[in-house]
């Protein structure tokens, strides 16, 4: 069985993610939260998943992870990073500290995880490399402009990884509004707006399930690309 590293574990979308997948995949759980963590792992099916305990806001994320894959032994098979900071602020209360954190956890825990996989002992395995960008890195929101360069980020980073590490498939979704517990909160009184608004509607946290399946086996012959999925809110 094949392994899959998750960042974003405790997010709705990567829970549900994990859960779909979890059958066919052993899933590699990361995330800061162990407490948490370890309650999704017991709802995942199959007995052999394994917790990647790490805080992507610390130092240390690629030595921790190399020195995780050697104790375990394992070579993931797929990437998917969900692992993200949603901040909104006006850019002229931004402070310098809160820009590296977005930074750190959207964008530079991406690079460190990707410079691992790449090294010659994992490299084999990978075969996929999956991002979750925001369709704030595609259209202007106010306040919204540190967490849009952290996501832009991203797909930069993604197109020139596609070119390096082929025949590697590095690709990135490009999201948009999903009601999860993380935006329940800014989207409550926005819902009906957003239902009439966007053509198909707010998504759920299930949304991406099937996507990331045909990802992962689909004969898509596609590397390097940004895929939308935002029920139509891009078009308008
Ligand atoms: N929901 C949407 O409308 C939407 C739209 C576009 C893109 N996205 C992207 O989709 C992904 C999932 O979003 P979501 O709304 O389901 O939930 P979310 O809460 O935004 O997901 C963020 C995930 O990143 C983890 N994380 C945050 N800081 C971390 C750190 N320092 N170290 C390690 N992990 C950290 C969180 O773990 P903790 O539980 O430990 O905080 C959580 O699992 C995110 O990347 C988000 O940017 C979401």
């Amino acid at each position: 069985m094949e392994y899959i590293l998750l960042t974003g574990i405790t997010s709705s979308i990567g829970q549900s993610i994990a859960i779909s997948l979890s059958n066919k995949y052993r899933i590699i759980l990361a995330g800061r939260n162990l407490i948490e963590i370890t309650s999704i792992k017991e709802k995942l099916q199959g007995e052999e998943h394994l917790i990647w305990e790490c805080d992507f806001s610390k130092n240390n994320v690629s030595e921790s992870l190399k020195l995780f894959l050697q104790d375990n032994n394992v070579q993931p098979s797929h990437f998917l990073h969900l692992g993200g900071l949603v901040t909104i602020n006006p850019i002229r209360l931004q402070k310098a500290e809160d820009t590296l954190k977005s930074f750190k956890v959207n964008v530079f825990s991406a690079i460190e995880i990707v410079s691992v996989l790449s090294k010659k002992e994992f490299k084999n395995s990978l075969k996929n490399v999956l991002f979750f960008s925001s369709i704030s890195s595609i259209r202007g929101k106010s306040g919204f402009a540190v967490y849009a360069s952290a996501k832009s980020a991203l797909l930069g980073f993604m197109k020139s990884l596609a070119v390096e590490l082929k025949p590697i498939k590095v690709n990135a979704i490009i999201l948009g509004a999903v009601k999860t517990k993380a935006t329940e909160a800014i989207l409550k009184d926005k819902e009906d707006f957003l239902n009439n608004h966007i053509p198909l509607g707010l998504a759920k946290e299930d949304v991406l399930n099937e996507w990331v399946l045909f990802l992962l086996e689909g004969k898509t012959w596609m590397t390097g690309q940004e895929i939308i999925i935002d029920g139509g809110a891009t078009v308008l």
